[in-house]
């Protein structure tokens, strides 16, 4: 393995990295839950197809991973798996390999090597392999080699995530971007500077009277409260790219056909559930869809689709029922039951919350710890609700992300030691240099939102020294009174709700 990545070193030193993309500003470090391969099992289920066994010794490999945040995590909180990031990118790698030797995880390894000579290295197949905010990001011949990698190095039955910005809902945006590119490819001076241009150009044309943005007011709002306001190391990356293309559905199925795939459903549970807010005519015009990428594009035309998250998978993808293995799976509450009225997700139709009633009994009874679903459907909380209602209700809570999928109790010591270890890896850069907000869960072998000051007041518990001197401490650390703030929130909300998930 580590011959591999030397390998892979060498020929990314030959070839320039990153030729093409953007390097000069870091992309953020984010945590993405869509990427924890129980969560994909769960979709996956869901919607009636099979999916890797929870906690299993699969391997996983996240193309264009920046950072790796999300491999690191999900390596810690599966110990039985094997976990590879591969990126162009060498600040990107060496940190996420330094963060992996400091929390001593033997079974995450980092990749610098472009797509092209990754599909090219021998190895062996893989079980998953994910690409995030890549598609849309890259040219046309590297979008190629994504599909290389695919079509050579996944297993039959695997499963390939790819996730990218769709049409119809990207469109005005696509001829926004091309007009931001006036000002930036006109400005001289750093990357910052000539992204300050694009978006003022934008905004001068805005001003001054045009029609594109007068006779489209969805976007002009975008560009005013999404674009302009936006922190400009995300802006950077996600506009002004040199490559940004926006797909329908069925061009991305399409091209996925040559590594023999055929699409199964969205990872992102909440596209499972928002036909609730359909019209009945709506419905009926996608359940009389003719085949599944009529369907996904029907859909995508009623919601506008601005960003797709999609499983596919290489030869198993009829669906039968799986209502046996969600009844089976045990999930465990990240939300309280006094949040239950902040649960809400938005679509481009409105809101979508969980069914009041049953949703609440659900939340409750796991407030007591992790359940199946058969378990809750014979809790006493739940006696009115047919297992029906509490699948329905679990599918709501997971999409709003107010519960989680579990792993199974088998092996929870090891994923607790190896969590204890990246989280306090985590915790320490976060105290002395950028803050990284997501640590692992042994119970999900998942990530979770934490703020740095819990992250301090998390490592002074372990330490067993005063968490407020402590959190004082560390780099461009906030008032006292404000830290005190911090820790009573921290005590009286954050440390039950990390304690549920074994984080503290
Ligand atoms: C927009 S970032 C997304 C990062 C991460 N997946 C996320 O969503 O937070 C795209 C990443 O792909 C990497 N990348 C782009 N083209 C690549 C290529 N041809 N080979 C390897 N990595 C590439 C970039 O370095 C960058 O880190």
């Amino acid at each position: 393995v580590s011959t591999h990545s030397e390998r892979s070193a060498q020929d990314a030193a030959k070839n320039p990295p990153a030729a093409g993309y953007i390097t000069e500003i870091p992309y953020p470090i984010v945590y993405h839950r869509d990427l924890n391969p129980s969560l994909s099992t769960l979709a996956l289920n869901h919607r009636g197809f099979s999916g890797p066994a929870r906690g299993g010794a699969y391997s996983c490999v996240e193309l264009g991973s920046a950072w790796g945040l999300s491999s690191l995590i999900h390596a810690a909180g599966n110990p039985a798996g094997h976990f590879i990031a591969v990126d162009f990118n060498a600040d990107c790698i060496a940190a996420g390999r330094s963060i992996a030797a400091d929390a001593d995880l033997k079974n995450v390894e980092f990749v610098q090597a472009d797509f092209a000579t990754f599909a090219t290295q021998p190895m062996p197949a893989f079980d998953m392999i994910f690409a995030h905010g890549v598609w849309t990001w890259v040219n046309d011949a590297t979008r190629s080699q994504i599909i290389d990698v695919v079509s050579r190095h996944l297993k039959p039955g695997g499963l390939f995530y790819v996730s990218y910005n769709a049409l119809p809902g990207n469109a005005l945006a696509q001829s926004l971007r091309r007009l931001m590119r006036v000002g930036f490819n006109a400005a001289t001076g750093p990357l910052s500077a000539k992204v300050e241009a694009g978006v003022t150009t934008a905004a001068n044309v805005k001003t001054a009277g045009s029609a594109f943005f007068g006779n489209n007011p969805a976007i002009a709002q975008t560009f005013d409260h999404v674009i302009k306001t936006a922190p400009r190391d995300y802006l950077s990356h996600e506009y002004f790219n040199p490559d940004w293309h926006p797909f329908h559905h069925a061009e991305v199925a399409e091209a996925l056909k040559r590594a023999d795939l055929d699409f199964a459903c969205s990872a992102h549970i909440i596209d499972h559930l928002d036909g609730v807010q359909l019209s009945p005519a709506a419905r009926a015009q996608l359940a009389g869809a003719t085949d599944v990428v009529a369907r996904e594009t029907l859909h995508d035309f009623f919601f506008n689709a601005l960003f797709r998250r999609d499983l596919f998978t290489r030869g198993s993808s009829v669906a039968h029922p799986m209502r046996d293995q969600l009844m089976a799976t045990r999930f465990v509450a990240g939300a309280s039951v006094e949040s239950f009225p902040r649960l809400v997700a938005h679509t481009m139709l409105g809101e979508i919350r969980p069914p009041a009633e049953s949703g609440r009994a659900v939340l409750g009874a796991l407030a007591a710890g992790p359940a199946s679903a058969t378990g809750l459907a014979q809790h006493a909380a739940c006696a009115k609700f047919s297992p029906e209602h509490v699948l329905e209700a679990l599918a709501f809570l997971a999409a709003l992300g107010a519960i989680e999928p579990a792993l199974p109790s088998e092996g929870e010591a090891t994923r607790r030691d190896a969590t204890a270890r990246l989280n306090a890896a985590i915790a320490m850069r976060s105290m002395t240099g950028h803050a990284i907000d997501a640590l692992a869960s042994p119970i999900t072998g998942g990530g979770v939102m934490v703020s740095r000051f819990d992250q301090a007041f998390l490592l002074a518990a372990k330490r067993g020294i005063d968490p407020i001197a402590f959190a004082a401490t560390m780099k461009n650390a906030a008032q006292d009174a404000q830290i005190r703030q911090a820790y009573d929130r921290f005590e009286r909300y954050t440390s039950p709700f990390l304690a549920r998930l074994g984080i503290v």
